[in-house]
């Protein structure tokens, strides 16, 4: 098992603004956390990440903006990387999907499909600007809603009485762009069979009823029972790759066909070898991780794609999550409400990455929506990781700086004093890594993440009840130093097991802290995590306190950089 191969993957995202803590939650993160796991665990790990760079919402920022699309996507690209650096999300490769290699596996993929009969043509009808000379995607059509009579309703969908239309039903279509009269002109394109594909899609769906999460298994099934209906891939529109048959020149694929996609080239142009490996040799396990509106592509679009592909691997689990909310409201870049990166992008002493990974862990969506609150963000720094995990730390690494000199002459596989509360925490040291394992082997990162608490605070009570300050009074200093001892070994455990949550800090504690070589998020090294890493003789290094408590000043002060939008038009200079 321990040469299982994974490959994780997290959702593309676009590039035609940047993250939001929604996104990071509900996608970056969770995938992080667990590739990081992976890794410790000895799983020989890939990690692919990138931007997304096509489609309409980038083709229409920049036309908005005023400039080259080619631009807007680049320069984003480079800011999205930038936050999820920042962030330390630990890709092994994060691109993007505008590449030379992306181009050719996705033209190949499709001539593929194409070859093999899953492709038809067809036509269908869409608006057209006879002033700008281009077919309208339907974000660039405005006009009467039919339902309500609201006149901003856009192309096939209203936003005032939310209903869905068929775009010939609006009425006095325009242009968005120069608001002239759009007309219905009819256009060739060509579709993706998907009902070819359909029993096979449903037999490995249905293989996935134990592993995959219940509301992802059945948002897959739905759309299955629905009936699959085949899917357009084509578009009028001049930003994307161009379709490589006759009469398609002007055209280009349809964004969610060579997005996916993306996950092969991005693991290609990372290393050929393993693009082999994992896509080719089906032997590895690969985990997508989406947020809830891209379930669809990954549990039924894209796996039918591959299927009638044929050559290459499927995945082993959509990892799926759910929506992020921001103090009981969505989250709103125009209404400012919400938690924005762009702070990330500067250096800033207020922002701590470990304490900020800490809480959002707290609130990844996994199972529901869930709320960004910061009086949360506040009390789960001042009582989890400040009371619990870093109390724990600090009182271990002072006592035996204190009473001991910094060094612990004691041989702990040699215990001969054992009573039951010493007991109590070998057992603990013994059983709870591999607890924590199967809660990240689910990818229930929340569930890990309290564990990972519970462990601390058996260690403070383990610190508690054997009170090492009395029994050094008592002139019991051997039993002091064995309860010290142990609590030491159950702190470079915890390094280990909370390491893929708060990678930083945990890395301070094992170096610096505690005096240990290498680092605890070593690849392999979780199998250490139950056992005594502490030698005879050891000597540790420094105590300081390595989380900070929150004040409301504190916290006013972070909620204000953090709270203001970025201004996509500024940037640009417009
Ligand atoms: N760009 C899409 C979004 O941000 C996600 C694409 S996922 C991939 O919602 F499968 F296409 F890669
Ligand atoms: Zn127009």
């Amino acid at each position: 098992m321990k040469n299982e191969k994974r490959l994780i993957t997290a959702a593309l995202t676009y590039v035609n603004n940047i993250p939001h803590v929604g996104h990071i939650v509900g996608c970056h993160l969770p995938a992080d956390i667990f590739a990081r796991y992976c890794r410790s665990f000895g799983y020989d790990t890939t990690f692919v990440g990138g931007s997304d760079m096509h489609g309409t919402p980038s083709l229409m920022t920049a036309q908005e903006l005023n400039i080259p699309v080619e631009t807007l996507t680049e320069e984003l690209h480079k800011v999205h990387k930038k936050i999820y650096e920042k962030l330390n999300i630990s890709y092994d490769i994060y691109s993007n999907t505008h590449t030379d290699i992306h181009e050719q596996v996705t033209k190949d993929f499709f001539m593929e499909l194409y070859n093999n009969g899953y492709i038809r043509e067809g036509e269908t009808e869409m608006f057209y600007c006879e002033h700008d000379k281009m077919f309208l995607p339907d974000r660039y059509v405005v006009g009467t809603c039919p339902h309500c009579g609201f006149n901003e309703a856009s192309g096939d969908q209203c936003e005032k009485c939310d209903s869905l239309f068929s775009p010939n039903e609006l009425i006095d279509a325009r242009c968005k762009i120069c608001g002239q009269k759009a007309v219905l002109r009819k256009s060739k394109h060509i579709f993706l069979i998907l009902s070819k594909g359909v029993k096979e899609l449903e037999e490995w769906v249905e293989s996935k009823k134990n592993i995959w999460r219940p509301h992802v298994y059945a948002e897959a099934k739905k759309w299955i029972q629905e009936g699959l209906k085949d899917r357009c891939i084509s578009r009028d529109i001049t930003w994307g790759f161009n379709i490589p048959l006759k009469g398609y020149e002007n055209k280009v694929f349809y964004v969610w066909f060579d997005a996916p996609i993306g996950y092969i080239s991005l693991t290609k142009e990372l290393d050929e070898k393993k693009y082999e490996q994992l896509w080719i040799n089906k032997s590895a396990k690969i985990y997508n991780f989406v947020g809830k509106d891209n379930i669809q592509f990954h549990a039924v679009f894209f796996p039918t794609m591959l299927l009638e592909h044929k050559k290459y691997n499927l995945a082993y689990n959509v990892v799926g999550l759910n929506f992020l909310n921001y103090e009981g409201q969505k989250f709103s870049k125009s209404k400012k409400i919400g938690v924005f990166c762009n702070a990330l992008l500067e250096d800033n002493d207020e922002i701590d990455i470990d304490t900020l990974r800490a809480y959002l862990t707290t609130i990844i969506p996994e199972n529901k929506d869930t709320d960004y609150r910061w009086e949360d963000y506040k009390n789960n720094t001042n009582s989890e990781l400040v009371g619990k995990f870093g109390n724990l730390f600090n009182r271990t690494l002072n006592m035996i700086k204190n009473y001991f000199n910094g060094q612990l002459n004691i041989d702990i596989n040699a215990l001969n004093n054992i009573n039951d509360l010493d007991k109590e925490i070998i057992d603990a040291i013994k059983t709870m890594p591999n607890k924590i394992s199967q809660s990240f082997e689910k990818a229930e990162l929340r569930d890990a993440y309290k564990l990972i608490m519970n462990y601390a605070t058996i260690g403070n009570g383990y610190i508690e009840k054997s009170a090492p300050w009395a029994l050094m009074k008592q002139d019991k200093k051997e039993e002091a130093e064995k309860v010290l001892a142990l609590s030491l070994n159950l702190c470079a455990s915890l390094c280990i097991v909370a390491s893929p949550i708060i990678p930083n800090k945990t890395k301070i504690l094992w170096q610096d802290q505690i005096g240990l070589q290498e680092s605890p998020s070593q690849n392999g090294i979780w199998h250490k995590a139950s056992k005594f890493n502490i030698q005879k003789g050891h000597k540790i290094k420094d105590v300081f306190p390595i989380f900070e408590r929150v004040d409301n000043e504190k916290l006013e002060k972070f909620k204000t950089i953090m709270s203001t939008p970025f201004d996509i038009k500024e940037y640009f200079n417009k």
